[in-house]
């Protein structure tokens, strides 16, 4: 049986490298944030509990540990990787006989089944503490594992070191494990002379060491899941790489992807089997879509749940919006929030929709804006037709009951109710409810002047 382990996540610094307002674990990813990777990938190993060290934006970093069901400890100044393990001190006083796997916040890439190996070593060959190392192509930027021939293991960070030390590959990577009650009895003995006068986590290695601690090293070969994101390119790349992984996973649950390299999909995007989904296209935030469906070139889905056998087409964009089975939505059409679409409906070429509920078989197919309405099932919207939800002051509804048929280039001004089965006559400009089953026409009678156009005077020369 394995040892409980304790999840803690060192969150509290700004980020400095990323020149931005907004702390870096929080910056938008994929429709999730750094922290949530991280958060997500420990959360899988099953922990008896998991902890975020917050200090800079902390009610920010509070609320997003909050969303995976982790808690928190406040490091009030960033003094430090070492200083902000040390700030947890008082939580883990009754958890001696545990481990706490420390992670550093900036690791988004990071796989449980990277991890599971580094723990089993660690309760395997019965370490006081294991860290996590890699030989890497490129270490800049990174502490460097110094391994003298006869001494003790120790870990320089880039700033502190030799030339010599530099040319070291091996980086430390910014995971550990350790036993609790040793690592707490350890940490206040980390000192903060070094060039960035911090107290350093890494120096911990050294401390435990001369405490005749038992330290040891996990190195992993998994060298692309260990960059730690600490500016904006590097966040480019590892988004980069998360992308890549997303499309796979739904290739391997089925769905076609014509061309990963232009398509965007958010991670918690769910596609069902059979779908297609087209060059170009993005799909954010809490999407669903269901089996057999087609999302067409230059289709954009925010916050969107679409039934089965549904057809998106080209150029098309809609925003938390509900679309059902069997429907066929675009090209060139718009639904803002609020719009509900029923099964086997069809909407076409620019047509605008917001705070809708379209029925059953209905089809608004040119030309349209339908805003604040209800429409029922079967109904036909004819080209050009407008609700006139707004006065000016206050938003209206349009209710259009089943089956009525609405002419081309109507206006609809709401409040207003049509009737089941009625007809609207082209050209209207309809103010009052129409009963059910009636034809309402209101536009002026056309009048005739023959043969006008031989009278009509001529244009001088
Ligand atoms: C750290 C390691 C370095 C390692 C690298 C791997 C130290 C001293 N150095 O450097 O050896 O190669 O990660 O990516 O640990 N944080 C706090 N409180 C603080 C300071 C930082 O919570 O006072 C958090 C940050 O929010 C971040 C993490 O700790 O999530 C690591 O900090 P960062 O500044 O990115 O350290 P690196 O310079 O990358
Ligand atoms: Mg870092």
């Amino acid at each position: 049986m394995r040892r409980d382990f304790i999840g803690l996540v060192l969150a509290a610094g700004k980020g400095t490298r990323f020149k931005s307002d907004r702390i870096k674990l929080l910056h938008p990813f994929l429709g999730k944030t750094m922290l949530g990777f991280v958060l997500d990938c420990v959360r899988k190993l099953a922990p008896y509990k998991t902890y975020v060290v917050a200090g800079h934006q902390k009610e920010d970093i509070i609320q997003e540990a909050g969303r995976y069901k982790a808690g928190h400890i406040i490091q009030e100044k960033q003094l430090g990787t070492g200083h902000a393990v040390l700030s947890a001190k008082n939580i883990f006083q009754a958890e001696g006989d545990k481990d706490l796997l420390i992670i550093n916040g900036d690791l988004p890439l990071l796989r449980p089944q990277t991890l599971k190996p580094f723990l089993n070593a660690h309760q395997k060959q019965e370490n006081a503490l294991t860290f996590f190392s890699a030989v890497l192509p490129d270490p800049t930027g990174f502490g460097r594992v110094i391994r003298p021939k006869n001494g003790l293991i120790r870990i320089v960070e880039e700033k502190d070191a030799t030339p010599e030390q530099r040319r070291v590959r091996e980086a430390n990577v910014g995971i550990y494990l350790a036993r609790v009650d040793d690592l707490f009895e350890a940490l206040p003995l980390l000192s903060n002379k070094n060039k960035k006068k911090e107290y350093y986590l890494t120096d911990i290695i050294e401390v435990m060491e001369n405490m005749g601690k038992k330290v040891g090293v996990f190195t992993s070969d998994q060298t692309e899941e260990l960059i730690g994101v600490n500016d904006r390119f590097e966040m480019a790349k590892a988004l980069s790489e998360l992308r890549k992984r997303k499309i796979q996973d739904l290739c391997a649950r089925g769905v076609t992807v014509r061309d990963p390299m232009t398509t965007w999909i958010d991670w918690d995007v769910k596609i069902g089997r059979e779908t297609t989904i087209y060059p170009s296209v993005v799909i954010e935030g809490d999407t669903r879509i269901g089996r057999g469906c087609a999302i067409y070139p230059f289709v954009h889905i925010i916050n969107c749940g679409i039934g089965r056998e549904t057809r998106i087409l080209t150029s098309t964009m809609i925003e938390d919006s509900l679309i059902g089975d069997f429907a066929q939505i675009g090209p060139f059409t718009h639904f803002r929030p609020g719009t509900v679409i029923k099964n086997r409906a069809k909407v076409g070429n620019f047509v605008e929709m917001k705070k809708a509920v379209f029925g059953r078989g209905a089809k608004a197919g040119h030309l349209s804006y339908i805003g604040d309405a209800d429409v029922g099932e079967e109904v036909n919207i004819g080209a050009g037709t407008i609700t006139c939800n707004y006065d000016g002051i206050q938003k209206h509804k349009t209710v259009i009951e089943k089956g009525v048929f609405v002419g081309s280039g109507s206006e609809l001004v709401a409040p207003l109710r049509i009737g089941k089965f009625a007809y609207i006559g082209a050209g209207s400009t309809i103010t009052k409810d129409v009963s059910p089953e009636a034809l309402a026409i209101s536009r002026k009678r056309q009048s005739e002047k023959p043969g006008w156009s031989k009278r009509k005077p001529k244009k001088k020369k």
